[in-house]
């Protein structure tokens, strides 16, 4: 359906991670450049996301809000201006509270004023964070039909990221709202925080139970929302992969959170690697789902459109040990082609089962398992994953 906004998981760069408050035009700039040059943009990090702080402490006489003069001395529009004609796309923050979480002039009262400026700017992608709004900062579809009913009046199509999660987006129809919501508080640059992220999106409640199976509500314009990436800030090159295989397989938006201006050839690497991007964009837009989960092991199955399966197998554990995945617990039957989606290197034709020998302390396989066109797995299978031993 080409009226998606975003028919695959949203993919860009935004800057709190890297940044927080720290931003200005110049290094908005310089990170528009290097999403370019460093191959970002042409591999589909297309959102060029100003998180929260660009904004004056004052609205002006009008009531409109105003670019901070010293951070963004040509104002708002100019910044839309440079990224656009680096074909990347805008995007702004702003909050539904009466202040932003940095105390800043939020939008309350100003919803319609607001979206007005974004569309006059340019904007293509808006986050809406939570603070400061009335009801404990726990925001509901009300909140965000007024939003939305704001976008549409300004005739620019502008991408809304819920960044709340309190009442559960997924569950009072984020859907109808906006693109994408959050799952979890912030994302740290911790691989603790990261795995945490992770099972608000992907796991089957264990953190709440409000949080079970919300694989069910992510398809086009409609993702669940881990937080943004720390590729890049993390402490190893293993926690930077399985952080972005645990993304992929997901579904979740690959929003960058590093400076991307010094960022290693490893975390390039990563952020670019083509196998692994293509598991999160498939066009299917299926979540991935986890159907193994015991004594540090995760093994996550995501189906996709050519008929084969992404399969992610996880040590979480201090210790080196071999993980098995059987077909029966990703849906398939017979002989099927494993390959390695990091390598991207065929391993070989497997019969019934195969075998990640001696993974260590955070480290984990993403592999397609299948033969193109063979019948669809059609989605996850009603077996519960403690019911599997290795
Ligand atoms: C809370 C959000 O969760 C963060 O991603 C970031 O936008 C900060 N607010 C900004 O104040």
């Amino acid at each position: 359906n080409s009226d998606y906004l975003t028919p695959t998981p949203p993919m860009g760069w935004n800057s709190w991670n890297a940044f927080e408050k720290d931003i200005d035009e110049k290094k908005i700039k310089e990170i528009a450049d290097v999403m370019v040059s460093s191959g970002m943009r042409d591999a589909g990090y297309k959102y060029l996301v100003l998180d929260d702080a660009w904004m004056a402490s004052e609205r002006n006489k009008k009531g409109e809000l105003v670019a901070d003069s010293i951070k963004f001395p040509n104002g708002m529009k100019a910044v839309g201006d440079y990224i656009h004609s680096k074909g990347l796309k805008y995007g702004i923050y702003q909050c539904r509270g009466y202040l932003t979480c940095q105390k800043l002039p939020g939008s309350f009262e100003h919803e319609q004023i607001d979206m007005n400026s974004f569309a006059k700017w340019g904007v293509d992608y808006i986050k809406l964070d939570a603070c400061y709004a009335a009801k404990n900062n726990r925001l509901s579809s009300e909140d965000f039909a007024i939003y939305h009913e704001a976008i549409l009046n300004t005739n620019r199509p502008m991408v809304l990221s819920i960044s709340d999660f309190g009442n559960g987006a997924w569950a009072w129809g984020g859907k109808n709202y906006g693109e994408l919501w959050r799952t979890s508080g912030d994302i740290y640059p911790r691989i603790g925080s990261v795995y945490h992220c992770a099972e608000t999106s992907g796991g089957n409640g264990t953190i709440h139970p409000a949080f079970n199976g919300l694989w069910q509500f992510a398809g086009p314009d409609s993702w669940n929302d881990p937080d943004m990436l720390q590729v890049g800030n993390l402490n190893t090159t293993d926690e930077d992969k399985v952080h972005f295989s645990l993304w992929s397989i997901l579904a979740a938006p690959l929003m960058a959170g590093n400076d991307l201006r010094s960022m290693s050839k490893d975390v390039k690497d990563i952020l670019l690697a083509p196998e692994v991007i293509a598991i999160n964009q498939d066009p299917r837009g299926h979540q991935g789902y986890r159907v193994f989960n015991k004594d540090s092991i995760e093994i996550y199955n995501k189906p996709l459109s050519d008929g084969t399966t992404a399969v992610l197998i996880l040590n979480k554990g201090q210790n080196k040990t071999d993980i098995i995945v059987k077909w029966n617990q990703i849906g398939l039957k017979g002989p099927q082609m494993v390959r390695d989606l990091w390598l991207q290197k065929d391993l070989g034709i497997y019969h019934g089962a195969f075998t990640g020998k001696n993974l260590g302390k955070h480290e984990h396989l993403l592999l397609k398992i299948g033969t193109k066109g063979q019948q669809l797995v059609e989605g996850p299978l009603p077996i519960p994953e403690e019911n599997y031993t290795v």
